[in-house]
């Protein structure tokens, strides 16, 4: 893997985040069957698939990539066929489309609603748990991979050195239950039918285009306030936890095993806005106090099933100061990371 000293366009940057591990290629050799992706769409999919792609290509295999999701937005299904992903337009809430889908002997999970679920958690409990029900059903003969979350914890203080996986769950708010109640349906279904699962709870994934670094950044950059009262938080890079998802389906279990995802470090958001404003010359306005409180997880265990992630903080934090100097595209998604009252408004 070659590590650039800068990404200036998102052409480079999708194909970096698209370059697999040398593991991910063993372990894509190793895999049997087809891999289908289920809410491809998002912020991560797209460059999961194609870096399933990539790294089957590699591996001299030949298996399909199926990219599966409502393309709401347009552009991104044309995109995913450009890459070699299989697309195919279907709405999960709807079961007859879900079961219309070909086999794929592994699913990977991601669909899901955080955003906007304060006012619409009728539509939030469908589709994190009602919808990972009908996928636990449909492909009950599958091994699964489930996108879930950090915030199904408690909030804890840096002093813990975050949550473990054998941590009870102390989930906060409407959207963090349903994403406790995604997990606990996978659990019995998975019992039920004797499916393989492995719940992927993921913290933070920096993508140049949106991200914990790119909100502090931002701030920073526009002379805006930085609310410090959430002032720790684990990041990866979204390279690292798109490989780390894949070669997940190699550690899929009855019951699901369960694992946390995220950098090993716990960032301090005012020590990252202070570099970015040494970086870009600006005074950094900060407000409210630091509650020692919040989503912190405690990645030992993927660490030790697939190494220290392969880009480090100090590598994303130039990265973004560069991408935020040169106007590189960004999503307009701020990943919300202040909220402990688990109330996602927008
Ligand atoms: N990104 C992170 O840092 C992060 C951190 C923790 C957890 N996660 C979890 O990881 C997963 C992937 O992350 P992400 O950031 O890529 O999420 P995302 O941007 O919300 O993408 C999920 C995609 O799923 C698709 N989808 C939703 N409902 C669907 C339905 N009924 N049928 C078919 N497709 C549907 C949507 O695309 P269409 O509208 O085109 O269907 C959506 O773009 C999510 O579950 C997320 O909550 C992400």
């Amino acid at each position: 893997m070659n590590i650039p000293d800068i990404i200036s366009s998102e052409e480079q940057l999708d194909t970096f985040l698209a370059e697999p591990y040398p593991e991910t290629v063993k372990m894509m050799r190793n895999l049997k069957g087809d891999i289908m992706i289920l809410g491809v769409a998002g912020k991560m999919g797209p460059s999961l698939a194609r870096l399933a792609r990539n790294a089957t290509n590699e591996a001299g295999i030949d298996r399909s990539i199926f990219g599966v999701s409502r393309f709401s937005n347009s552009g991104v299904q044309d995109q995913l066929e450009s890459w070699g992903v299989e697309t195919i337009q279907c709405d999960l809430a709807n079961y007859g489309e879900l079961a219309a889908l070909p086999d794929a002997e592994n699913v990977i999970f991601m669909a899901g609603k955080k955003f906007g679920s304060v006012g619409s958690e009728p539509e939030t409990w469908l589709l994190n748990t009602l919808v990972p029900g009908y996928v636990a059903k449909r492909f009950q003969k599958s091994r699964i991979v489930v996108f879930s979350t950090g915030c199904v914890y408690d909030l804890v203080s840096r002093e813990t050195g975050g949550s473990k996986e054998s941590d009870p769950p102390g989930p906060i708010g409407e959207y963090a239950n349903s994403c406790l109640g995604r997990e606990r349906i996978f659990e019995y279904l998975s019992g039920q039918s004797n499916t393989p699962g492995l719940l992927f709870r993921l913290n933070y994934a920096i993508d140049l285009r949106y991200g914990v670094l790119l909100d502090i950044a931002q701030s920073v950059y526009e002379n805006r306030e930085i609310d410090i009262t959430v002032d720790d938080v684990n990041i990866i890079w979204q390279g690292d936890a798109n490989n780390r998802a894949l070669l997940s389906l190699a550690h899929t279990s009855v019951p699901p095993a369960v694992l946390n995802v995220t950098g090993p470090e716990i960032i301090s958001v005012t020590k990252v806005a202070r570099e970015f404003g040494r970086i870009f010359n600006k005074d950094v306005r900060l407000s409210g106090t630091p509650i020692n409180r919040s989503y912190l997880s405690n990645a030992s265990q993927s660490i030790r099933l697939f190494g220290e992630p392969r880009i480090s903080v100090d590598r994303m934090v130039h990265w973004t100061a560069e991408w935020i100097r040169c106007g590189g595209y960004v999503y307009g998604k701020p990943t919300m990371f202040q909220i402990t009252d688990g109330n996602y408004l927008q």
